[in-house]
């Protein structure tokens, strides 16, 4: 399976410009699949709900709309982070679209700073979602700092995940590091699509990478590019949870001494 993210700096409340550079770039692209960074439609350094507001969306809606085109067109399923509008709410969401134009979506759980004035916590359960293809391959969402708490992927894992898509605005500098041990300890694929470029004061660390069950890092973006990357992997892979023949990363969990 061809796998990849698209890193880019998202220009600040222009969802009509960015959704155009999405296509662009994607445009060329052969892939399976791509991971896009968190948020990407918008930008991300919104100081209030009030002014995010006229530019959060609900899901399905235009922009959900404009995205499933796109992975129809091209045959290519897509993770894109989008601000989502339910209601008075306002999450910071991702969402997955399949090849055939099916659509799910995860609410960040776990919020990052300015992000607790202006988004509701997410409300829905980490879930693993079918890819589609022949060997049912199942992918989990992940928003960027919920990277922090091993719990996060940790579920995406025990649910099946097989490839963790990990849309990100990061600032802070560990989590690439961070996410080899995730896959490491969870035996799974991790794309970390985050992105670049400057917004107010904050600095964001691009730096994108595929990592392998073996924490191996397959593909990896420099700290300002803006580009697709992709690479070929093989899922069954994280089905594999032996680290030895008698060491099974799930099975020889020990939960009721976890308390
Ligand atoms: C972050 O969660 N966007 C740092």
């Amino acid at each position: 399976m061809k796998v990849g993210f698209l890193q880019f700096a998202p220009e600040f409340k222009s969802p009509e410009i960015n959704l155009t550079k999405i296509e662009k770039l994607i445009s060329s692209i052969e892939a399976d699949g791509l991971v896009l960074p968190e948020l990407a439609t918008t930008g991300y350094a919104f100081e209030s709900k009030e002014e995010l507001l006229p530019f959060a969306e609900s899901i399905p809606g235009p922009t959900t709309e404009r995205l499933t085109k796109l992975a129809q067109s091209k045959g290519i399923w897509l993770v894109v982070g989008i601000a989502e509008r339910d209601g008075t709410a306002i999450y910071n969401s991702s969402i997955f679209i399949s090849k055939d134009g099916k659509l799910s979506k995860y609410r960040k759980i776990h919020l990052f700073d300015y992000e607790k004035l202006i988004f509701a916590p997410g409300n829905l359960f980490f879930q693993a979602v079918e890819v589609g293809d022949t060997q049912s391959t199942k992918l989990g969402l992940l928003i960027c700092f919920d990277w922090i708490f091993p719990e996060s992927a940790r579920t995406l894992a025990l649910k099946g995940a097989q490839i963790i898509c990990h849309s990100a605005n990061l600032v802070l500098p560990y989590c690439q590091l961070a996410m080899q041990t995730r896959a490491i300890e969870n035996r799974v694929f991790i794309i970390t699509a985050n992105r670049t470029g400057k917004e107010r004061t904050l600095k964001f660390t691009g730096n994108s990478q595929v990592v392998s069950p073996k924490g191996e890092v397959l593909l990896k973006a420099n700290t300002f590019e803006e580009c697709v990357k992709v690479v070929d992997i093989d899922p069954a892979q994280a089905l594999d949870k032996n680290i030895t023949a008698r060491n099974n990363i799930i099975i020889d969990r020990r939960p009721e001494f976890y308390f």
